[in-house]
């Protein structure tokens, strides 16, 4: 079934190890948004990957994967990426890795003028991982970007460089940041271009024909729900669309391609970088970094913990359509004896079901919890769904009727063989 995988909270719910599990029975894995902020974290017999780029089925052998046209791409994060995947002996090739020659591409100064902006916001910072998503996608709007394909036009590249070089240093200077020579920009880009060249090609008629030939298709998103651009806790959002609508925008695939949304979310919540977390609790946060849990794949930072927040996923479901919910992290609460959910946002004494759109009602959301049994067992060894403590298969059914969404996942370990199948 040609299913879409999406975060369902603020990223990192552990959507590469689902997308690692539900490769084996796909034959192409697509990133369609995003660029090398996303870390996707896959653990398979003993060895641990962090993919940034790379879609998470390059990890399987005979599968095609595609960073599709809405990803943006920094050419030598990428090549440091497969440099990295390839000395755990992983073999790419244009066989099982292609990369849409339409997709954007992140530029060095781009992650200054990233961190420029950063500085600019003085307390208001995003938090932002520095990777230049921002500037690229806004350079993608502003249609002043480079794309891969135009790397056949060298000098057309390197005019756009030039005169992009010569108005980012004048903004990186006002903040006493490193500013750029325009060749030495060229020369790193079209150095890392050349060795991307042969994995660049039109991706769109390459995923029409495996559609067409009833391949299945399995497309794997980048951030969460929270953090889409349209739909996240703005400004304090990434500069794309998670949602599920930007795997048919991000690949060329149509939206009847698609035939099942599994949204995945850990059992509880949790965020990196600033923005508001009505539900975040620093005695979770504290027992789950304890833990030597909860720790980002791609900047290191503690992420915030807190209780599970129904109102986020009820919202999640709706905007992703989402047909199941892949629940990862299951045994992160293993310890607890009681555990809160929360049903329901209370704003000035009128409840809402639903999370609001106004930047200054989120300071004054008091969550209204429901407090349910913990299990207080190890739950790490389980391999079948009917294994779990009868309080956590309650855990899980409440979870479940409160976003309206049956479970179709659950993760009780970061192995790849830790998943069960509701
Ligand atoms: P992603 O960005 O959504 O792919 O998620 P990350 O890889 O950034 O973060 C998820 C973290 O949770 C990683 O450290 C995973 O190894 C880990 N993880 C995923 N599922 C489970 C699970 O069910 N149990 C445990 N203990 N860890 C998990
Ligand atoms: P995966 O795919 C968690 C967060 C950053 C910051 C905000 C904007 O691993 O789930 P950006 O660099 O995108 O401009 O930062 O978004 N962020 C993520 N948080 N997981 C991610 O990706 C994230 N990608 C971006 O921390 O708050
Ligand atoms: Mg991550």
């Amino acid at each position: 079934m040609n299913t879409i995988i999406t975060g369902l909270q603020w990223g990192d719910e552990g959507k590469g190890k689902i997308v690692d599990f539900l490769t084996e029975s796909a034959d192409l894995v697509i990133r369609s948004q995003g660029g090398n902020n996303a870390g996707h974290t896959v653990i398979t017999k003993g060895v641990k990957y962090v993919l940034h780029l790379l879609p998470s089925g390059i990890l399987w052998e005979h599968k095609l994967n595609v960073i599709g046209n809405g990803v943006v791409i920094d050419p030598g994060g990428l090549v440091e990426e497969i440099q990295r995947i390839e000395s755990l002996g992983i073999v790419i090739t244009p066989a099982n890795l292609l990369i849409s020659d339409r997709a954007h591409v992140v530029l060095p100064f781009h992650k200054e003028l990233d961190a420029a902006r950063e500085a600019a916001l003085g307390s208001h910072q995003i938090g932002t991982t520095k990777r230049g998503i921002g500037p690229t996608y806004a350079d993608k709007i502003n249609r002043c970007g480079l794309r891969m394909a135009d790397f056949n036009e060298r000098t057309f590249v390197t005019d756009r460089i030039t005169h992009r070089v010569a108005e980012a240093n004048e903004i990186l200077a006002r903040y006493a940041l490193p500013t750029f020579d325009a060749a030495t920009v060229c020369g790193e880009v079209f150095t890392a271009f050349e060795r991307l060249r042969p994995h660049v090609a039109n991706t769109i008629p390459v995923l029409h024909a495996a559609w067409k030939a009833k391949q299945t298709l399995l497309f794997e998103g980048a951030q969460g729900t929270l953090l889409d651009v349209d739909f996240g806790t703005y400004p304090f959002v990434t500069s794309s669309n998670t949602t599920a609508g930007g795997a048919c925008t991000g690949s060329g695939l149509p939206p009847l391609a698609i035939e099942r949304v599994i949204g995945v979310c850990k059992a509880y919540t949790t965020r990196v970088g600033a923005g508001p977390f009505p539900t975040g609790d620093a005695g979770l946060s504290d027992y789950l970094h304890g833990l030597g849990r909860e720790f980002g794949a791609t900047t290191g930072r503690p992420r915030g913990c807190g209780w599970l927040d129904t109102v986020l996923l009820r919202f999640a479901c709706m905007v992703n359509g989402v047909t199941g919910l892949a629940v990862t992290n299951l045994d992160g609460l293993d310890a607890y004896d009681t555990l809160q959910i929360c049903t329901g946002y209370d704003i000035d004494g009128t409840l809402h079901t639903l999370p609001p759109a106004e930047r200054h009602a989120w300071s004054r959301i008091v969550p209204v919890y429901e407090t349910l049994p913990g299990w207080q067992c190890d739950t790490t060894a389980c391999t079948r769904y009917p294994d779990l403590p009868a309080a956590a298969q309650r855990y899980l059914a409440r979870f479940a009727a409160l976003c309206g969404t049956p479970i179709a996942f659950v993760g009780v370990g970061p192995d790849r063989a830790q998943t069960l199948t509701a």
